[in-house]
Parts: C-alpha cells; structure tokens; sequence
C-alpha cells in the first residue's frame, strides 16, 4: 500500500485514452489498493487510473456509503434522468464546475479478480460513474461544465462544508 501521485490538468496523459486490463494479477491489485491510498488522502470521491499515470481502464468509487467500488474495464449500459450540480476533480485541483449529469447510472465492469458484475448509482454515485468513467477516454468535466464556479462560491462552499 502506498501512495501515488496525482497528476493535474495539463498533464497529457488527462487526454489520452486508457487501455483494457487484461491480466488480473498482483500487479493490478497493488494499483488499486494504491488508489484507494490516495483516494483516501486526497479526500476524494473518486479516481481513475491516469490520475495516477496509469493508462489502463481502471477507477475506484467512494461516496462513503458502501465503501470502496472498483471498477475494472467499466461500461456505462443505462443511464436515465439528468441532475445539475457542482462537480470537482482531483485533477482540477481547489477548482468547481456546474455540470448536468445523469440522476441514475449503471455500468457492467469485473473486480479485481476479472469477475464480470453490474452497479446501479443515483444521485453522487451516477455522477461520480459518469465522471469516472470519462477519464478513462481522456475526458475532464471541464469540457463540459457549463460554467465554473467563481472564488466567491468556492469561498461559500468551503464555508458551507466546513460547518457541517
Ligand atoms: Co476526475
């Protein structure tokens, strides 16, 4: 276990588009307990491998309901309602973003030991599937985001959160 560095926007490898994960071996058990490491750290809601430099189709998920989801060569197979909120990104750090999303995701993806399963999300969950899932074909919310959020939100926000 330990952690692994966060590359941030700028950084090509954001933009490229992530292989499949073939073997299920140690080695890919080793990425992602390391993710989860440094999504823990980081405080995050979510991490996909090229985050962390790694072009291969991998992402965990943490909303702090269920624990850690990980999610290997995950595809997105419904996707229904829209929701509109602020969104953010390790990648993008001390950055907001409003983007409309899906209210409700579900995506077919294997576990660690390349067992195929399905997870349904609403709400954070979808948000965080979609976003996820985004990185992994070299895609930021930032591109989508129909406006950030400007530092007198951000101030609101982090005031916000730091009362709860
Ligand atoms: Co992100």
């Amino acid at each position: 276990m330990a952690l692994r560095n966060i590359v941030t926007v700028g950084d090509p490898i954001l933009k490229k588009k992530c292989r499949p994960v073939i073997l299920f071996d140690a080695k890919l058990h080793t990425l992602l307990d390391d993710m989860a490491d440094t999504l823990i750290e980081a405080n995050g809601v979510g991490l996909a491998a090229p985050q962390v430099g790694i072009l291969r189709r991998v992402v965990i998920v943490d909303t702090g309901d269920d624990g850690i989801v990980e999610m290997v060569n995950p595809k997105m197979i419904e996707k229904s309602g829209e929701q509109t909120g602020s969104e953010g990104c390790l990648s993008v750090p001390g950055e907001y973003g409003i983007v409309t999303r899906p209210m409700y995701a579900k995506v077919r993806a294997q576990d660690r030991f390349g067992k195929w399963f399905e997870i349904e999300g609403e709400e954070l969950m979808a948000r965080a599937f979609c976003h996820e899932l985004d990185h992994l074909d070299g895609h930021i919310y930032t591109e989508i985001a129909e406006r950030m959020l400007t530092p007198e939100e951000l101030q609101e926000m982090t005031a916000e959160a730091s009362e709860e």
